[in-house]
């Protein structure tokens, strides 16, 4: 108990520090983060689709075996089933955007972490469907740092992934950043980010010795988060097209927060095989979200047997469930990968507006790609509904 006041303490006092800096190189770089994450936009279907590959665990290709997987299953299984599998699901579901939330490599088991990444992503930079990355707690094991992965990361082709916020020179980890995602070209909303992406890295493993465990969302991760979440906001409720309420966002990132532990299966649509392996420290980051209002959403990796979603105070948490075979996993229960589509509303004048839902399913690796938990995540009209009922909100 000792502990916890002392970390929070510290966290108080490295959090005001930090607010000076951070808020000064906003305000300076405000006009010239225009630009950044212009080019994702919603398609003349009105529809944004996004998918989620979670720890691919990917080694060297062919000669890293499988892990978890039946016996008779074995022989002839490696890393480029995992680069059949992403294949496959890009063929199937045509996303407009791939995401890679962490662990996407194991480089503890890989000859050369640059050679681990290119393959790992070559699938994606080959459909040449835009993605973006985060780090996990596993992709800096091999012959680079957390830094050099994410520097590797963004050099590579068709990736929208950024090594860190130009605007913020004092943020821990690499690979914090967020898109915007236009509204139809030739609507009202041409101009508004009707949706936003929110990329943290969620550490790897704790540094203070007091505390075991892995790592968590710092401080100086969630000012910039707020700072960037009020700036969305206020672009999107300001004219033309002033909207009531802030766009939806969601977050990629790699931990699971201590929150996803709120649920059982009586309140979440998936599984759950195992615990929870957050931090064993809250940093806040659910209660700033909370607080901020706009994401709707949480999707993460890390705990490769659970694949559910839960609701809570507003904002769904969300598990991909494992998708890689050099990862843990368990043997006859499928790897899968998460979807998840934005829909956009018709205004009075039938043309596209702002976003109307956001659902989510998931995707077997069997023969016929079975589609599963097909369920609404958050729509504009219950939130309205709930709102004026007073369940939410005051
Ligand atoms: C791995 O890929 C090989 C070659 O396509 C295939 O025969 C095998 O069934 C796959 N294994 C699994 C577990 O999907
Ligand atoms: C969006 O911006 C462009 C360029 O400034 C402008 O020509 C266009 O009219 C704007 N569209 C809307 C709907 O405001
Ligand atoms: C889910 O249900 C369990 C009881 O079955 C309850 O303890 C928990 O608080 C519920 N979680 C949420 C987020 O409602």
């Amino acid at each position: 108990m000792g502990l916890a006041s002392w970390v929070v303490n510290n966290f108080v006092a490295s959090a005001v520090l930090l607010l000076c800096s951070v808020s000064i190189n906003v305000a300076a770089a405000g006009k010239q983060v225009q630009g950044e994450g212009q080019k994702l936009r919603f398609g003349q279907n009105g529809e944004f689709k996004i998918l989620q590959v979670a720890d691919m665990h990917y080694a060297d290709g062919e000669k890293t075996g499988c892990l978890d997987v039946l016996p008779s299953q074995v022989p002839g299984c490696s890393d480029l089933n995992t680069t059949a599998f992403t294949q496959r699901m890009i063929l199937a579901e045509k996303p407009d955007f791939i995401v890679f939330t962490g662990d996407n490599i194991f480089a503890y088991d890989a000859a050369d972490s640059a050679k681990s990444l290119d393959a790992a992503f070559a699938p994606a930079i080959a459909s040449k469907i835009p993605w973006a990355a985060v780090l996990g707690n596993h992709d800096q094991e091999g012959t680079l740092s957390r830094e050099g992965v994410m520097k590797h990361i963004v050099g590579l082709k068709n990736t929208m992934s950024q090594f860190n916020p130009p605007e913020a020179h004092v943020i821990d980890g690499f690979g914090n950043y967020n898109l915007e995602v236009g509204g139809v070209k030739g609507s009202g909303f041409e101009n508004k980010s009707a949706l936003n992406l929110y990329f943290l890295d969620s550490g790897d493993y704790s540094t203070v010795p007091s505390i075991l465990g892995y790592g968590w969302i710092k401080p100086s991760q969630q000012f910039w988060f707020q700072h960037t979440s009020a700036k969305l906001k206020k672009a999107y409720m300001s004219p033309p097209k002033a909207q009531k309420a802030a766009a939806p966002g969601i977050a990629y990132f790699h931990i699971p927060l201590p929150e996803f532990a709120s649920f059982d299966s009586s309140n979440f649509t998936g599984v759950k095989q195992e615990g929870i392996s957050s931090a064993s420290v809250n940093s806040g980051f659910f209660t700033t979200m909370v607080e901020a209002g706009d994401v709707k959403a949480v999707f993460t990796g890390h705990d490769h047997l659970n694949d559910f979603c839960g609701e809570l105070t507003g904002i769904q948490l969300c598990y991909a469930g494992g998708f890689g075979y050099h990862a843990y996993g368990k043997a006859g229960w499928p790897r899968r990968a998460r979807v998840v589509v934005a829909s956009l509303e018709k205004t009075k004048e039938g043309n596209w507006g702002a976003v109307k839902s956001i659902k989510t399913w998931k995707r077997l690796d069997d023969e016929h790609l079975t589609a599963i938990d097909g369920q609404v995540l958050w729509s504009k009209s219950s939130a309205g509904n709930k709102r004026k009922k007073g369940i939410i909100g005051a």
